[in-house]
């Protein structure tokens, strides 16, 4: 949806998406670079891979059937006597990294989520993976997370819950679709509030006051969740880890 080259987005996705191994069940997850990474999963399916995909959205969901990727429901993924996520792959609006300077990034910390309104499901379908690989190109990764966060939340919950991101030093705007007179609606028939709060030097209280705030239906605050980031370059791909 933003930033950098579609290109790089496609050597992270594909660096990603190379990492899966036979047999797996597989996070699939939203946006342009992620859809990198599904495609590159079909072409290995086409090739005899044998792995189930859990989709983060409608989006991923039609696009993981159309490559011929196969589906396995969350419901079915996880629980009692289910196989279980192995390893996620999926996109990030932002991704806090380590390191100084002019320095290549190492390590990966929280994230921010849900520039395609999917941040419900997918931090379901992430947090419940073994392994979550995140894929980015350059223009996400930054020292210190400032970009607006988006927050889901019940329609008859969007006032309250925007005078509590006010109180929390945040300002909140409602998503407005493009293609239509009013505002976006989440797949899960929800509204979603974009909200500033400058540069977020502690996203671990950040997230704790979103998560407690009622009305909240999610956050796109993921902290402690990344294992790994694909970040693709003009040249290649650099992997940092946690
Ligand atoms: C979806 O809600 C987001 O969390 C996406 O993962 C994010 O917007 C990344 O999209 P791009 O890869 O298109 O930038």
């Amino acid at each position: 949806t933003s930033g950098g080259s579609d290109a790089a987005k496609r050597r992270a996705g594909e660096s990603a998406a190379e990492a899966v191994a036979d047999g797996e069940v597989v996070g699939l997850g939203t946006g342009s670079t992620a859809a990198h990474a599904i495609r590159r999963l079909g072409d290995r399916v086409d090739a005899g891979l044998d792995v189930r995909g859990v989709a983060t959205s409608f989006a991923s969901r039609e696009l993981a059937a159309e490559r011929g990727v196969p589906l396995l429901d969350l419901d079915e993924a996880v629980g009692p006597d289910a196989p279980g996520i192995d390893v996620a792959i999926d996109g990030a609006d932002q991704v806090a990294v380590g390191g100084e300077g002019d320095e290549p990034a190492t390590g990966v910390g929280a994230l921010i989520k849900g520039g395609g309104a999917a941040h419900a499901r997918e931090k379901l379908v992430d947090a419940a993976a073994d392994r979550f690989l995140v894929v980015a190109d350059p223009s996400k990764e930054a020292p210190v997370l400032d970009r607006p966060v988006p927050v889901e939340v019940l329609p008859a919950g969007r006032t309250a819950v925007a005078e509590a991101v006010r109180a929390a030093g945040g300002e909140p705007t409602l998503r407005r679709a493009e293609r239509k007179d009013g505002p976006v609606v989440t797949d899960n028939g929800n509204l979603v509030l974009d909200c500033a709060f400058g540069a977020i030097d502690d996203p671990d209280t950040l997230a704790t006051t979103l998560a407690t705030t009622p009305g909240v239906v999610e956050h796109g605050i993921f902290v402690g969740l990344a294992d790994e980031v694909h970040v693709g370059t003009e040249t290649g791909v650099r992997i940092a880890r946690r």
